[in-house]
């Protein structure tokens, strides 16, 4: 969409879900269409798991995780090269995407007080322009008045297949096994850990994606959009 304005000051589309179900993605397509802002919200909890494994920490201890999320220097920036996470200024993407740091992720996530330490910054989002962010417990904790909240889902064998096709793309190598049951485990530590479990907000609009096309599920993420905000926003 070229020549729009952003448009869309104090809205915030958030988009949970499980790896793999196309949040990300879809997330970033909706920031992109309409010229706003994109948080990836587990980048963050993957900073600081990051940060904590730098220090030779342990990211099961909760206030050495805090600490780090409490000094995090974090940005999610529109780059030429697509949307970067950038730790203390320097572009982490890739770093954050590591096997390391996703488990350390899911740990110090699991921290009330790291929880709580990012809540402010998460929320500084979408006050200028609009923000499409995706997460966990983007609709059910840090923006749980959202007036329209997505959340995507799909078949855990997918998420798995989507995982093996991400790393190949990249080139990395990897152990299909171990991969596999790499996610599940997270799965269950993110639906089931006591502060912020991944839950779909009551209010939420669900939609499976197993079987559907990034395209297809943009197609409906805008027209849900256009219906709720069509007056705010230039969805042209
Ligand atoms: O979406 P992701 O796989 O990059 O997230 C990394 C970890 O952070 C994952 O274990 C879940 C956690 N997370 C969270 O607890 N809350 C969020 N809003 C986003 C991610």
């Amino acid at each position: 969409m070229s020549g729009k304005q952003a448009k869309g000051g104090g809205i915030v589309v958030p988009v949970d879900g499980p790896a793999g179900s196309g949040k990300s993605t879809l997330a970033k397509r909706i920031a992109d269409h309409l010229q706003w802002e994109y948080l990836e919200s587990g980048a963050i909890y993957r900073a600081v798991g990051l940060s904590v494994l730098e220090m030779g920490g342990n990211p099961e201890n909760p206030e050495e995780a805090a600490r780090q999320a409490r000094n995090l220097s974090f940005e999610c920036r529109k780059t030429p090269q697509g949307w970067r996470n950038f730790l203390n200024g320097r572009d982490a993407t890739d770093n954050l995407r590591e096997e390391r740091v996703s488990e350390a992720a899911s740990m110090v996530s699991t921290h009330p007080v790291v929880r709580e330490a990012l809540l402010d910054f998460q929320r500084s989002y979408g006050r200028d322009g609009g923000a499409g962010i995706d997460g966990r417990d983007i609709g059910t904790v840090v923006f749980p008045a959202a007036r329209l909240k997505f959340f995507l889902d799909a078949d855990v064998e997918v998420r798995i297949q989507r995982r093996f096709q991400e790393l190949r793309e990249k080139g990395v190598d990897f152990d299909p096994e171990k991969l596999g049951a790499s996610l599940r485990e997270r799965d269950h530590r993110d639906r089931h850990r006591a502060q912020a479990p991944l839950i779909q907000a009551k209010d939420a609009f669900r939609l499976d994606t197993s079987n559907l096309s990034v395209d297809d599920v943009l197609r409906i993420m805008l027209d849900r959009i256009a219906r709720e905000y069509g007056q705010l926003i230039d969805l042209r």
